[in-house]
């Protein structure tokens, strides 16, 4: 990965486990107006300790932050290899975005980007394009409010842990239908991932898109997969359990039904049919009155997304999150060529936005959920600049039309 805007960035050695940037004292401020802001950025950051003997203490102090546990030695020092490379990476992250998005170590440290890629993220692929009759049409009339934001009235539910899964994308849908729910009035309730991942072997042949469990999948198929099978089961009646790693409560799950080898790859090698959507579905828990009757897109306009974020609640999206493995805190705001918009490669839940004022100047963002847990990012959510088509975050947006009851 290359970044151009590399700058010198003073800084002060902490065993904090999360960096901070902190704004420079004001006469610093003035230096900056004085000298210029090309060489004396306004930030300084933190920086993880990068030699072995501290990076083995950081190690020991995260495993236990984390509960992390592993099989024997030869796993553990492997692990510790990649945590100490990841430091470094973090490290340079900072001092790449100089601040204005931080990164910090976080559960997915013992991973390497490219075994968080290869697991957690989806293969990349571009936005299907759908028919025209698909699209929303906008009946903007006068302006929009500044900000927005459907966490604090009761239209999202709590920050999901996907694990090492590529599941993503049943989180995003179920993200949606929970908001679509609580829209008609309905109490905010947790539906069931677990049945997507488990039940839902949908496929687009002609757009040679197809939804593949823990291999990734899209939104918009599993609203369909929804409309068919009848209902979904809340989580607490069907769990989440794929990606869990070994822990309890893991699940071996089996291809859905229709799992389409060609589009999806070959099924992992082994599956408990006890654990699979045949033994576990039971269609008399579909919670009642809750049917999928339709699904429909928005198109890339980012002013056409916020109004329909406001007219239908909490909309799926999808984005390019390589670079997302850290982030802690900030509007992510990568160049364009670090985080190509048509390699799509997570699926998540727009639920806000804003403009933030800093030292920076005012940047608006979209607010969105996660599915890495409460602990990554904002309190398991993150912000990305808004009006630029970042990331890819405008290109795959959709929302499920529920019947009305
Ligand atoms: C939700 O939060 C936003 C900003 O954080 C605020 O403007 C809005 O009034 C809040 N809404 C409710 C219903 O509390
Ligand atoms: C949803 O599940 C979370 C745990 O993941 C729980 O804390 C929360 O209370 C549940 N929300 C509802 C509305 O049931
Ligand atoms: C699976 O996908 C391939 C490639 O798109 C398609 O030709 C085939 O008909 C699909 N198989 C099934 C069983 O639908
Ligand atoms: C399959 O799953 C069931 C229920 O979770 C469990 O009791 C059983 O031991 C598993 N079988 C194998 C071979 O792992
Ligand atoms: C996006 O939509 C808004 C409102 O519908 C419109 O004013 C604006 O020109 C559109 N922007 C682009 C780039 O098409």
């Amino acid at each position: 990965m290359k970044l151009s805007y590399h700058r010198t960035v003073t800084f002060i050695a902490r065993k904090d486990h999360l960096p901070q940037c902190f704004p420079r004292m004001t006469f610093r401020i003035l230096i900056f107006v004085l000298v210029g802001a090309f060489i004396y950025p306004l930030t300084r950051c933190d920086k993880y300790p990068e030699d072995k003997g501290s990076a083995f203490q950081l190690f020991q102090d995260w495993k236990r932050e984390h509960n992390k546990v592993y099989r024997n030695h030869v796993i553990e020092s492997g692990k510790f290899k990649v945590f100490q490379e990841n430091l470094k990476l973090i490290n340079d992250l900072n001092v790449k975005f100089q601040g204005k998005t931080t990164f910090g170590l976080n559960h997915l440290a013992d991973m390497s980007p490219r075994e968080f890629s290869s697991t957690v993220l989806m293969p990349k692929r571009r936005a299907p394009v759908f028919e025209k009759e698909r699209y929303v049409r906008s009946s903007l009339s006068g302006a929009l409010p500044d900000s927005f934001d459907w966490t604090n009235q009761s239209k999202v539910t709590a920050v999901k842990d996907q694990g090492a899964a590529g599941s993503c994308w049943a989180f995003s849908a179920i993200g949606n239908i929970e908001g679509q729910w609580a829209m008609m009035g309905k109490p905010l309730t947790n539906f069931s991932v677990e049945q997507i991942v488990d039940c839902d072997g949908m496929e687009d042949v002609p757009k040679g898109e197809a939804d593949c469990g823990v291999f990734g999948g899209w939104p918009f198929l599993a609203y369909q997969y929804v409309m068919k099978a009848g209902g979904l089961e809340t989580w607490e009646d069907y769990w989440y359990c794929s990606g869990l790693g070994g822990a309890p409560g893991t699940c071996e799950v089996c291809p859905a039904p229709g799992y389409n080898t060609t589009l999806c790859g070959p099924p992992i090698p082994y599956c408990n049919m006890s654990q699979s959507c045949v033994t576990k579905l039971d269609v008399n828990k579909f919670h009642p009155g809750l049917k999928v009757a339709s699904w429909k897109a928005i198109d890339q306009n980012e002013t056409s997304i916020a109004e329909q974020l406001i007219k239908l609640g909490p909309l799926s999206v999808a984005l390019n999150a390589e670079l997302l493995q850290f982030y802690h805190h900030g509007i992510f705001d990568p160049p364009t060529f670090v985080c190509d918009p048509k390699n799509l490669d997570h699926a998540v839940l727009l639920v806000g936005y804003g403009s933030e004022k800093s030292i920076f100047g005012t940047k608006d963002y979209w607010k969105i959920k996660n599915s890495w847990g409460p602990k990554w990012g904002e309190k398991g959510y993150f912000r990305i600049l808004r009006g630029q088509g970042k990331c890819g975050i405008n290109t795959a947006v959709t929302s499920a039309v529920l019947a009305p009851n």
